[in-house]
C-alpha cells in the first residue's frame, strides 16, 4: 500500500470498485427481499441466485484486495482535517471487512440450517427456522452495520463532491 503521487486508482481498482459496488448493493437487496417474504417458494428461489453470486462477489473481493496491496493509491489531500481523513480510512477498512463477514456467515447459513444439502439434494423442505442458525444472526447483523458504513460512504462522497468540491470522486472515474 505504497503511498505514491498518482493522481487516481488504478484502473483495475477502479473497475473492481464500481463492480463490486453494483453486484454487493444487489445482494443487499436481494438479501432483504429474501427475508421479508412469507413465501417459502420465493426464499428458494432468491436463494439459489443469492448464494453464488455472494460466492462470486467474494472472489472478487480477494481480487481486489490482493490489487489493493500491490498497486499505488493516491494520498489523502493534505487539506483534509484529520476527522476527513481517519473516519474515511475507517470506513474503508469496513467496507473490505464487512462483506467479508457476510460472505463466510452467508456459506456457515448454508451449511448450518441445512438450505445448502436441501438445494443439493433438491428435496426442498419448509424453509429452516435462522433464530437457532448462528451464523444466519451474524449475516443478519454484518449486513445492517455494511448498509451503515455504505450510507456513511455516500454521504462521504457526496460531502466531497457538493460541500468541498475537490471532485475526490475524479479519483474512481474513467479517464486517464
Ligand atoms: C457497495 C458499495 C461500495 C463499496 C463496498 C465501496 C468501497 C470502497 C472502498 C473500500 C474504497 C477505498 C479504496 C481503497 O482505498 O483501497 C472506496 C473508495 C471510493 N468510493 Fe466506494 N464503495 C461503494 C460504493 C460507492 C458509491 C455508490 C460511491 C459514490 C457515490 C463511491 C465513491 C467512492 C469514492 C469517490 C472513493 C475514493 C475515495 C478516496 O479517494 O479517498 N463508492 N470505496
Ligand atoms: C457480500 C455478500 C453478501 C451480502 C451483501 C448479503 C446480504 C444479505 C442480506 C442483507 C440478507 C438479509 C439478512 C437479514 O436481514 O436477516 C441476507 C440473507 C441471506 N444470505 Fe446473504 N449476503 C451475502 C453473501 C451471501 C453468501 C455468500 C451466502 C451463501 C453462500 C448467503 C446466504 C444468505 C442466506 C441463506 C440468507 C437468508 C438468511 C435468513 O433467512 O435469515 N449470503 N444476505
Amino acid at each position: 500500500m505504497e503511498k505514491s503521487s498518482v493522481l487516481k486508482y488504478s484502473r483495475t481498482m477502479r473497475a473492481l470498485h464500481w463492480l463490486l459496488a453494483f453486484l454487493l448493493i444487489a445482494l443487499l437487496i436481494a438479501g432483504m427481499v429474501m427475508v421479508n417474504s412469507t413465501d417459502d417458494a420465493t426464499k428458494f428461489a432468491i436463494v439459489q441466485i443469492h448464494a453464488p453470486l455472494g460466492i462470486l462477489a467474494g472472489l472478487l473481493l480477494l481480487v481486489r484486495i490482493f490489487f489493493a496491496f500491490r498497486h499505488p493509491r493516491p494520498a489523502p489531500d493534505p487539506n483534509w482535517s484529520p476527522m476527513v481523513k481517519w473516519g474515511s480510512k475507517i470506513v474503508h477498512i469496513l467496507l473490505y471487512i464487512l462483506p467479508l463477514a457476510l460472505v463466510s456467515t452467508g456459506i456457515g447459513t448454508m451449511v448450518l440450517s441445512g438450505l445448502g444439502p436441501m438445494l443439493q439434494s433438491g428435496n426442498l423442505g419448509p424453509w429452516p427456522d435462522m433464530s437457532i442458525v448462528p451464523p444466519a444472526q451474524g449475516h443478519s447483523l454484518f449486513a445492517k452495520l455494511f448498509m451503515a458504513s455504505l450510507v456513511l460512504h455516500i454521504a462521504g462522497a457526496i460531502y466531497h463532491q457538493w460541500i468541498i468540491k475537490d471532485n475526490l470522486i475524479g479519483r474512481m472515474m474513467p479517464g486517464k
